[in-house]
């Protein structure tokens, strides 16, 4: 797909760089650019340690460092171009019982890259989003809510000609550190697997697919979006049958801060909503620069989507059946 704003020849920062995702972003990267350089920026000296066991290049640069730490944060972004902010504390429990240290990361943490990529005049800013952020319900996915709304809103800060920040937003990504998947594996050697409800939908992606919808919307956005990919859903109780298809299922009731099924475009978004081929562009409700006269994206026009849209995981109309959810899981 084409871009307009090619990673070749750009500085690169990513926060949460030895994560799930930004691992699969930086190999992304190298498969596919010549980036001037790229910088991970991360705390824990152990995972950049295994990382560069299994991804070094003479352009990668491994920078410890935390992003509450604002100081820190502007050393790093000396010379860079281009932000992808995937750091984030994201464990629901663990943020509703040490709501304080997610506040600290996830929405300080915001506020630090949104100071830091202006005063370093860094171009293009992208964060990663989450569905719980829409309609909140836990501290996790209200504190991704701030932090979208604190990008949107630097938008105002950088003024036109400025650095531009925008938002990709998705779902349960298959198979990233502490997700259901690697879990039911897991308990698969017990015989059986805890279930909280059998109702339970979520929407699917595969880190290839969000590494590269990141990077594709990298090249498109105009600052104030959030993206929103077309992605299927699938039912919990299908992706326990393709683990584990001998194992007996155990109700144990929703989590605290879980929802029955997720949303991704909430219903009072959807004036603000428009729908392009394969993703959903939510506008930010103040307007700059040019919106929304220049609402197209790589020659797409889009459309406003009905007033009582709604994107959710269980009115999908995609869907990881069984047989498919056996071949992503391997
Ligand atoms: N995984 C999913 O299902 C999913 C779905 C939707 C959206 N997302 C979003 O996608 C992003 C990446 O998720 P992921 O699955 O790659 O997470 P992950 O595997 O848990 O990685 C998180 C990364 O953030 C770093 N980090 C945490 N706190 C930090 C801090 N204070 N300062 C600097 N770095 C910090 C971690 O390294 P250190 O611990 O070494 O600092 C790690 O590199 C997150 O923003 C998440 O909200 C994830």
């Amino acid at each position: 797909m084409s871009s307009n704003y090619s990673l070749n020849g750009r500085s690169i920062l990513i926060t949460g760089g030895t994560g799930s995702f930004g691992q699969r972003f930086v190999r992304r990267l190298y498969e596919l650019y010549k980036p001037a350089r790229v910088v991970i920026y991360s705390r824990d000296e152990l995972k950049q340690f295994e990382m560069a066991e299994k991804i070094n290049h003479p352009t990668l640069r491994y920078f410890i460092g935390d992003v509450r730490d604002a100081e820190r944060l502007q050393r790093a972004l000396k010379g860079i171009d281009t932000i992808v902010h995937a750091a984030a504390l994201k464990q629901v429990p663990a943020a509703e019982y040490n709501p304080i240290e997610c506040i600290k990361t996830n929405i300080l943490g915001a506020e630090n890259i949104v100071n830091a990529a202006i005063n370093e005049k860094v171009e293009r800013v992208i964060a990663l989003s989450t569905d719980k952020a829409a309609n909140p319900i836990n501290l996790y996915g209200a504190t991704k809510l701030c932090s979208d709304k604190l990008l949107i809103a630097a938008n105002h800060l950088s003024g036109q000609g400025g650095t531009r920040f925008s938002i990709v937003r998705y779902g349960n990504v298959i198979g990233s550190r502490g997700s259901v998947i690697p879990f039911f594996k897991e308990r698969r050697k017990t015989g059986k697997l805890p279930i909280t409800d059998v109702r339970m939908t979520r929407f699917w992606i595969t880190l290839d697919d969000g590494a590269a919808f990141v990077d594709r919307m990298l090249g498109v956005m105009k600052g104030g979006e959030v993206f929103i990919p077309k992605i299927p859903s699938m039912k919990i109780t299908d992706l326990a049958k393709a683990v584990a298809p001998e194992c007996t299922h155990e109700i144990v009731g929703i989590r605290p801060g879980e929802k029955l099924h997720e949303v991704m475009v909430p219903r009072d978004e959807a004036l603000n909503t428009m729908e392009y081929k394969d993703f959903y562009v939510i506008q930010p409700s103040f307007h700059f620069w040019d919106y929304p006269q220049d609402a197209k994206y790589e020659d797409m026009e889009g459309k406003p989507v009905a007033e009582d849209f709604e994107y959710r995981s269980d009115n999908n109309d995609r869907w990881f059946g069984f047989e498919e959810l056996k071949t992503v899981i391997g």
